[in-house]
């Protein structure tokens, strides 16, 4: 009988390169797929992903793995065994406030770690128009509440003459239910572009802090009317509370306008579900907040509390952060109270394949990439240059079709075209317009803000043509 092979944790995640060979696991067993990477059917890059661990988060994400033809050809691959000691989970730091927080996908590309901040990898991100669960972006200011479902209970105070609620979470069940596909994007989505052109302060966003998903839920406006509350004051704002808090009690929150609140049209909902499923830890168990069509920080996450005051929240989240200003204000000078909050964002597009520095094939080139505006503005077309922007091509525009007024979702788009004989390099551009015919700026610049903010200027990828 032949000896297997015993290979540590460290030894597979060592290898991770066509120089050291291309090492991954399934289950207890080892494979060396370094001749398989270039034949995977799903592209190279996907496979790199898993390279120096196991093939099992990602698998669950692609059932098309779920087939004897494609364990059969792995098992060519196999090397040897794990050590079984490296099974022993490693033991957990409790004084670590973040040391309860979920276990992440580890497709993740992480910003920080502590808060948990992460986004999808390109390829990925554009690999399905629902973005499935575990890779969703994930944008945690504090640990992540560890929550329990049975004794949760949402506050919502009442209306002046009306009654405060304290709602389980059958409770909200109890109310119609609503299903609706979102688009949620950071306000800081592509905010490494802007410190390329001069210091920003904040997480190195690139492209995928942007996500889809259905959420169903319970309609605010129903909530608040069971509250007694009316569309009255047109200043006023529905303030929302995480149950997440720092050090010193301090909850996340951010508010909307009461009458986007109360506007049926407007969808906003207190979701309860995710792509079919309860929500995942990261994005606010039991309970958080959809507003389509605005940015990402006023979709508050386990939402405690919920209350209508005349003007909007005082959280620092609100009014000292997530605002945009001119290139020409700087720390020293700037006066957070000169600009309103970001709600609704402008629009929005970003190349996710092929990616910055890569050689494609000369022949045909594909693009890929998604689109998407604030404030329910469907976009209506997506440009596509390959020599920087002097000539266009229209891209095709996939997913959804979006209602007039209610597009809360992003397109996904591509684009087959052939590459100009001769070409050395391509300097792919993208850029989308809404149908308020709302164009992104040409460059960064002109945009640069000190927090980073907004950064939707026409997207650029430099590419070789290997010849
Ligand atoms: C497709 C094998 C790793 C994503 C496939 C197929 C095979 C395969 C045989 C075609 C299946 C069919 O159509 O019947 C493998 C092997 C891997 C690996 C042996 C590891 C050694 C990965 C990883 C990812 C991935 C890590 C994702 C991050 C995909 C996708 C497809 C696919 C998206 C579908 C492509 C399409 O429909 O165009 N893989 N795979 N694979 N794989 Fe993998
Ligand atoms: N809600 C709470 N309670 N705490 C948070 O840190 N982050 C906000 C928002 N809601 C946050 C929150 C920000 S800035 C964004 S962009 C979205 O949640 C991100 O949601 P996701 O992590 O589900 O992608």
């Amino acid at each position: 009988q032949e000896s297997t092979h015993i290979y540590t944790k460290e030894e597979v995640s060592s290898h991770t390169s066509p120089e050291t060979g291309i090492w991954v696991t399934l289950g207890s067993e080892v494979f060396d797929v370094t001749e398989f990477v270039d034949l995977h059917p799903g592209g190279p890059s996907k496979l790199m992903l898993a390279a120096g661990g196991p093939l099992e988060p990602f698998w669950a994400l692609y059932a098309v793995h779920n087939q004897s033809h494609v364990r059969e050809l792995l098992a060519q691959y196999k090397i040897g065994e794990l050590n079984p000691e490296d099974k022993v989970a490693p033991t957990v730091e409790t004084s670590d406030p973040y040391a309860d927080d979920p276990v992440r996908h580890p497709a993740l590309k992480v910003n920080s770690q502590r808060p948990f901040n992460a986004e999808p990898p390109p390829e990925l991100l554009t690999e399905n128009y629902i973005t499935p669960n575990p890779i969703f972006f994930t944008r945690n200011h504090l640990p992540v509440p560890n929550l329990d479902p049975d004794t949760y209970r949402l506050h919502v105070v009442g209306a002046p003459g009306g009654q405060s609620l304290s709602l389980s979470l059958d409770d909200l069940h109890n109310f119609p239910r609503y299903e609706i596909t979102v688009t949620l994007q950071c306000a800081g989505n592509r905010r490494s572009e802007m410190t390329q052109v001069k210091e920003v302060k904040g997480l190195e966003w690139r492209t995928g802090a942007i996500s889809t998903a259905r959420w169903a839920g319970a309609r605010l406006c129903d909530v608040l009317a069971q509250a007694g509350h009316q569309l009255c004051e047109t200043e006023a704002h529905v303030c929302f509370e995480g149950l997440d808090s720092d050090p010193t009690g301090t909850a996340y929150g951010a508010s909307i306008p009461l009458a986007r609140a109360m506007d049926p049209e407007a969808e906003v909902l207190l979701a309860y579900e995710m792509n079919g499923q309860p929500l995942p830890r990261d994005h606010g168990f039991p309970v958080r907040v959809v507003v389509p069509g605005v940015v990402g920080a006023r979709h508050v996450k386990w939402l405690g509390r919920v209350s209508v005051q005349p003007e909007e929240s005082y959280s620092h989240w609100q009014r000292r952060d997530y605002k945009g200003f001119s290139p020409s204000v700087d720390w020293e000078t700037v006066d957070f109270d000169s600009a309103p909050s970001i709600q609704e964002l402008p629009v929005q597009s970003a190349i996710t394949e092929p990616r910055d520095g890569e050689t494609v094939e000369s022949g045909e080139v594909t693009i890929k990439g998604y689109a998407w505006s604030g404030g329910g503005r469907a976009v209506i077309r997506v440009d596509v240059s390959l020599d920087g922007g002097l000539t266009w091509q229209v891209a095709k525009l996939d997913g959804e079709e979006q209602r007039p007024r209610k597009a809360w979702a992003w397109r996904l788009w591509q684009l087959k075209a052939p590459v100009p004989a001769g070409q050395k390099e391509l300097n792919i551009v993208c850029k989308a317009v809404d149908d308020g015919y709302n164009v992104q700026p040409d460059t960064v610049a002109p945009i640069w803000n000190l927090r980073g903010v907004l950064s939707n200027a026409w997207h650029r990828v430099h590419v070789y043509v290997s010849p």
